[in-house]
């Protein structure tokens, strides 16, 4: 599943980050701007919960009286019958897979491809792809480009596999290595 970056995600974002970028990751503060700036196109693609939440055996889901309190809004309450408000009981769904995030993108409205990433674990899984897809498939984009490391053969192979083409280099643009431009356009 494919939804917006949460702020809860950020650890793992830059876990993720630092096992595929090890020569220039991305710092948190980089990243809390890029969410700030691009709140509609920093996506993350997470593992979808398996099940729902079976509330009617789990021992969490066993009455236990509690103080109603801000932090609790996520869960919802039980009222029995004949009871006061002072006994209301909190059950908070219990889900059995933690959410967990496979990869992310962040791109710009005009199509540039600021960072792409998979963890290592789940690549070759089709998740780039699917991430990738969605900024070509933004319907007003003329384009869709990356800068790759010349050194980056994987990647190069995965732009090229989404049918985008090397249109230049940039000397030096990583200090002592070049970057390749690789672009789509859906017009072309
Ligand atoms: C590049 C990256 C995002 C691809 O993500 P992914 O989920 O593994 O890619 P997909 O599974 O969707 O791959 C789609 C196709 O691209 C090609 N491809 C992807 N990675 C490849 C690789 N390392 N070598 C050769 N071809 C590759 C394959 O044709 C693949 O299809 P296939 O597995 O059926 O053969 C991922 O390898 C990654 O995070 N790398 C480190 C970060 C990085 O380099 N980002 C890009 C910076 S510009």
């Amino acid at each position: 599943m494919i939804r917006p970056f949460s702020l809860s995600d950020l650890d793992s974002i830059l876990q993720i980050e630092k096992q595929s970028f090890p020569k220039s990751p991305y710092h948190r503060t980089t990243f809390l701007n890029l969410h700030c700036l691009y709140p509609e196109t920093f996506l993350v693609y997470v593992n979808p919960p398996t099940s729902q939440p079976d509330v009617s055996n789990s021992p969490s889901t066993q009455p236990q009286a509690g103080r109603v309190s801000a932090d609790m809004e996520q869960g919802y309450s039980v009222i029995p019958k004949g009871k006061n408000l002072d006994s209301v009981e909190l059950i908070h769904p219990t889900y059995d897979q933690k959410v967990e995030i496979f990869g992310y993108i962040v791109f710009s409205r005009d199509g540039h491809i600021i960072s792409i990433a998979v963890h290592s674990k789940h690549r070759r899984k089709g998740i780039g792809k699917q991430l990738l897809q969605r900024a070509m498939r933004t319907l007003h984009l003329k384009r869709v480009w990356a800068e790759v490391r010349n050194s980056n053969h994987g990647a190069q192979a995965f732009y090229s596999k989404m049918g985008f083409q090397m249109i230049g280099v940039v000397p030096n643009y990583y200090g002592n290595e070049d970057a390749l431009i690789v672009q789509w356009s859906p017009i072309a």
